[in-house]
């Protein structure tokens, strides 16, 4: 490149840089010329090719081009970033930091260990079983016949003749029995599953946690009352339960348990459908046959059991319309639960 050539760069570059508009037009232009890679440091790295006479003039020309296009881009406000090219200016260090985001226990698990916790005051410990169950477990020693709608195809994802997804927590009060003596009180968290068509309040695959207390001495529903009074009134505040009559075959009598909405307090409103309360669980006192199966004497034990959906509980709990909102992960929600 002779000097007249270089000569006539420099006005290009320096009449583009006039013409720039825009941050990010002059950032373009600042890499074309001055970048690390841009033309005016090539022609300094080709200076060694140019004849030794003629080195001299030919630095300073380049060296004076390169001042006058970083005076233009400055004064066009290049460089409010200089990040790209090492070097850290303009730091206002009473901007405020970047919070790290904190993650938060999922509305499920948070209502499963707040009930742990209550029924642990109670005396009760925490016994688990597995998602794949037989259909001993899961049906016939809890006293439901073949024939019984549970059972069917279209209810219960079965896996083979003898094993399926459980339908629901209560086969772990049939392996509580079997693997201890009375008296037993525990509570049994876990997942079950169903073939339900999801929608805003159903899902294949929810939670329950399940209750089982027998004994030697006899047990009443009365106990059983007092009992779920409690935790409602620990879980959900002050509001109340009501038992209703209800059949399951694996309890003799049978209820089923609603706490007070507590959105209307009792009054009627869209979440509890007018009827001032809310179904929570199942509940009665052990069948005399389930205790049959599990090869303890009827004569001599007495108990009741519990079920309840935690789903249930922490849609009423923290206000969730839609229960698919509770598998979705979305951290906009969680954050708000958090
Ligand atoms: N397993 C029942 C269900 O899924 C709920 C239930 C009802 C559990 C009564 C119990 C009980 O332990 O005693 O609908």
């Amino acid at each position: 490149m002779t000097l007249a050539e270089l000569e006539e760069g420099k006005k290009i570059s320096l009449a583009e840089i006039a013409a720039a508009e825009g941050a990010d037009a002059v950032e373009a232009l600042r890499v074309k010329y001055v970048g690390r890679n841009g033309s005016i440091p090539a022609l300094i790295k080709a200076m060694k090719d140019v004849p030794k006479e003629e080195r001299p003039a030919f630095g300073k020309a380049v060296q004076a081009w390169k001042k006058e296009v970083e005076d233009a881009l400055a004064a066009k406000g290049a460089g409010a970033s200089k990040a790209a090219s090492g070097k850290v200016e303009n730091v206002d260090v009473t901007r405020p930091g970047i919070w790290p985001e904190l993650g938060a226990a999922h509305p499920i698990s948070k209502v499963i260990a707040e009930s742990a916790r209550i029924f642990s005051r109670l005396g009760f410990t925490v016994a688990d079983g597995p998602d794949i169950e037989n259909p001993f477990n899961n049906f016939t020693a809890l006293n439901t016949p073949p024939h019984h709608p549970s059972q069917d195809r279209s209810d219960t994802f079965w896996l083979a003749a003898d094993a399926l997804l459980r339908t629901q927590t209560s086969p772990v009060q049939i392996r509580t029995m079997m693997q201890n003596k009375p008296p037993v009180r525990v509570i049994c968290p876990g997942r079950t599953y169903r073939r339900d068509t999801t929608d805003a309040t159903h899902s294949a695959n929810f939670h329950q946690i399940e209750g089982l207390y027998v004994d030697v001495k006899p047990v009443s529903l009365a106990d059983l009352k007092s009992v779920l009074s409690y935790f409602a009134k620990e879980m959900m505040g002050d509001g109340g339960v009501r038992f209703r009559p209800h059949f399951f075959p694996f309890t003799e009598p049978s209820v089923e348990v609603d706490f007070r909405c507590h959105v209307c307090k009792g009054a009627g409103c869209k979440v509890c459908k007018q009827s001032g309360w809310i179904e929570i669980a199942g509940a009665g006192m052990v069948d005399p046959r389930v205790f049959g199966h599990v090869g303890w004497n009827p004569e001599e034990v007495s108990g009741y059991a519990f079920g309840f959906g935690v789903e249930r509980i922490a849609m009423i709990k923290y206000g969730i319309p839609d229960i698919r909102w509770l598998y979705e992960n979305d951290l906009r929600f969680l954050a708000q639960t958090a």
